[in-house]
């Protein structure tokens, strides 16, 4: 079959999300939707291993609590939980300061200060090493994985298809709508947080 030359895009790089959290100065916690997310092999004199990157585009309040302190966490979304990361991925922190009325369970890192999710499955807790940035408003955050905590079922003793399975993570690409792992259109963005009100 012969290949055309298409518009850049990333569709077929389809992104799992994630939910990042960090403390307010007040204490409290907000949350912020995000895809672009990967892992990255690092080294911060210490350690060697397992690090992970952010892209965030554009200035927002996630992104001044993360300059703010150095830390946050990267919580999966799951099918249960996106109504409510719909939500938190399409109302702006800084201009919506009652943005988080609607709160998941709230726990506290183990290892970093950090709030997290208790209803989703995995949990990250972030260390920024350092910040690049990309474009205008485009930064890059490479950050040391000091900790992650994970549902017992998803141990590696569970065969991983039966993993995935069971943790559901939410998949999105540069057609702005949310899929399963399987391929089921599971709304446009904007649309599953209508499910909350
Ligand atoms: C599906 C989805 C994925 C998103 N991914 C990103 C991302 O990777 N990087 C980014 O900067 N913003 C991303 N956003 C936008 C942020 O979630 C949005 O700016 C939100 O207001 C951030 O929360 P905050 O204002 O409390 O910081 C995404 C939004 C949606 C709906």
């Amino acid at each position: 079959m012969a290949k055309i030359t298409s518009e850049i895009g990333n569709d077929f790089c389809p992104q799992a999300l994630f939910l990042y959290g960090n403390w307010k100065e007040d204490g409290t916690p907000n949350f912020g939707l995000f895809c672009w997310f990967s892992y990255v092999h690092i080294a911060d004199g210490e350690d060697e291993g397992l690090g992970a990157m952010a892209c965030i585009g554009e200035e927002k309040l996630t992104k001044d609590l993360i300059r703010k302190n150095g830390v946050f966490s990267a919580n999966l979304v799951t099918e249960k939980l996106l109504p409510l990361a719909d939500y938190y991925g399409n109302v702006s922190g800084r201009e919506t300061p009652d943005k988080m009325k609607l709160l998941p369970t709230v726990e506290r890192g183990r290892v970093l200060d950090v709030p997290t999710i208790a209803e989703s499955p995995v949990s990250f807790e972030l260390k920024v090493l350092q910040e690049l940035p990309l474009a205008k408003g485009s930064d890059l955050f490479l950050c040391k994985i000091c900790n992650v905590t994970l549902e017992e079922e998803l141990r590696k003793n569970t065969p991983f298809p039966e993993r995935l399975r069971l943790a559901a993570p939410i998949i999105t690409s540069g057609e702005q709508s949310y899929n399963s792992l399987t391929g089921e259109y599971l709304g446009k963005w904007g649309e599953p947080q209508r499910k909350l009100f």
